[in-house]
């Protein structure tokens, strides 16, 4: 037994930040941004906190799935731009929408809202939990350095969720972790003692976008291979494909790849809303969700890719 997903739902915040706004702050200019990566424009939190947007799409995500907050067992949430690093986002989550279970954070980048999925069915398969929450939220705004255009012109940021359920629709999946902070981090605060080894850090993302690129267009079709082969699962099965939202040519250079899985079941939605880490697979997953693009028995591949370095591909059946 794996789960069912009862419903979805998301938050985004109003202020829209396009690639003309963002050529007043850095040297770029909307062709570049649009072509490399196919972001036309981000949504920007000025006035709420990353708790705060999780509690919005958590909320929207209950009563989606016809849940009340105390009928939770368990709260999951993901972020790297969290309020605090203690207390974490799922308790700060649990207090807003009124609920009394465990609420606990993992920490895995862009691949972390896979990594809430995959644990959740663990708990769902023992029978421990009956009701779990997931959400992946992020501010990328706050922690990325606005003089860096190779980093700024790619984020943005919002929540999203899904209310989960024992059931039989996660049907495999492929994870895959190359231990390394060389290509992409996010440094801690180092504090002030004198005798510290450690020298203070830039405290905003690092990418080596080149590098992250290329083990994004070789590690992600291939992790879908292989957890297509292990669920015994023809490409041309494969309903939809919801990939993180990094940057439209990795997701087209892995539909490349794929063959069998037509180019239009890739699903996109960067243009609108850059890379929102945690939060990036889950919105994408409300945004069908409401628009109806799933039927019931869709075999979706979800695939997330980042920091760690890591890569997480699912299958689920919708
Ligand atoms: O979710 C976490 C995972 N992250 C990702 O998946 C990101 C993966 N990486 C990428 O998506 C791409 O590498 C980027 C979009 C970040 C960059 O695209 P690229 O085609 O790899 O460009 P590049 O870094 O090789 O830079 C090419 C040129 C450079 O100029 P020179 O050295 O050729 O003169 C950059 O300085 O583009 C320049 N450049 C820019 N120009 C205008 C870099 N950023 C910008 C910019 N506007 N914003």
């Amino acid at each position: 037994m794996s789960f069912h997903i009862l419903g979805t739902g998301s938050y985004v915040p109003p202020v829209v930040v396009t690639n003309d706004d963002l050529a007043k702050i850095v040297e770029t200019n909307d062709e570049w941004i649009t072509t490399r990566t196919g972001i036309r424009r981000r949504h920007v939190a000025v006035d709420e906190t990353t708790s705060e947007m999780a509690a919005k799409a958590a909320s929207a995500a209950l009563e989606n799935s016809g849940v009340s907050a105390d009928e939770l067992d368990l709260i999951l949430c993901a972020t790297v731009s969290g309020d605090y690093i203690c207390p974490n986002m799922a308790c700060l989550v649990q207090r807003a929408i009124g609920a009394a279970c465990p609420a606990f954070d993992l920490n895995g980048a862009c691949s972390a809202f896979l990594l809430l999925l995959e644990t959740a069915a663990a708990y769902l398969s023992t029978g421990r939990y009956r009701k779990i929450l997931c959400v992946g939220a992020e501010q990328m705004s706050r922690i990325l350095d606005w003089t860096d255009r190779s980093t700024c012109i790619l984020f943005g940021d919002g929540a999203a969720g899904v209310v989960l359920e024992p059931g039989e629709n996660y049907l495999g999946s492929q994870l895959v972790f190359r231990g390394s902070e060389e290509l992409l981090n996010l440094p801690t605060s180092t504090g002030t003692f004198p005798g510290s080894r450690l020298e203070a850090q830039h405290p905003y993302v690092y990418m080596n976008g080149s590098e992250v690129y290329k083990f994004a267009t070789r590690i992600v079709p291939q992790a879908i291979q292989q957890l297509l082969d292990k669920t015994g699962t023809p490409q041309s099965d494969v309903a939809w494909v919801v990939c993180h939202q990094a940057n439209r040519r990795i997701i087209e250079a892995a539909a490349r790849r794929l063959k069998d899985i037509a180019d239009e079941k890739f699903l996109i939605n960067i243009e609108d809303y850059g890379n929102t880490s945690a939060a990036s697979i889950p919105l994408l997953l409300d945004e069908c969700n409401r628009a109806g693009t799933f039927k019931k028995g869709d075999l979706i591949v979800l695939a997330a890719f980042g920091g760690g370095l890591s890569c997480v591909a699912a299958l689920i059946r919708w």
